[in-house]
């Protein structure tokens, strides 16, 4: 399953890539922001497709499932606030806090890379 692997991680950091630039605009009140915003939020689903599609054993992946949707939940958030210029501290301290988490849970899980 190295390839499936591979297509995402691959996701997930153009995701993460996405997120940081749709941030910025957001931010910058840029008139492109929100087209930015759902090309991100198509690779949140993308993350998920292909997340799902190396789930093997549901009793094994249940926690990693469950972290990684947060981490796309909390990005979301961070997104959505921005744009209507709420307050981010909270989502984004549980963003950094559930990509922590999912990174070692991935790493740590026998497909791919093991590397904790
Ligand atoms: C931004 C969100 C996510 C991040 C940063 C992330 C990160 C990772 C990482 C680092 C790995 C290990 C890759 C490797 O060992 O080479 C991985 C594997 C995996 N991910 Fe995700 N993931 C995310 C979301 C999801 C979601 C939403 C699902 C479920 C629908 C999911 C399911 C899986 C599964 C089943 C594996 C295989 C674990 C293994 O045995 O190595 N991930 N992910």
């Amino acid at each position: 399953m190295m390839d499936t692997t591979h297509l995402h991680i691959t996701t997930w950091v153009i995701g993460l890539i996405l997120f940081f630039v749709t941030y910025s605009m957001l931010k910058g009140g840029n008139p492109k922001a929100k087209m930015m915003h759902m090309i991100t939020r198509l690779f949140f689903i993308l993350i998920f497709l292909s997340g799902g599609m190396l789930i093997s054993d549901f009793g094994v992946y249940a926690t990693k499932m469950i972290v990684g949707l947060l981490v796309i939940a909390f990005m979301e958030m961070v997104l959505v606030r921005t744009a209507k210029r709420k307050s981010t501290g909270v989502m984004w301290t549980l963003f950094i806090l559930s990509l922590l988490f999912v990174l070692y849970l991935g790493f740590s899980l026998p497909l791919g890379i093991t590397i904790f």
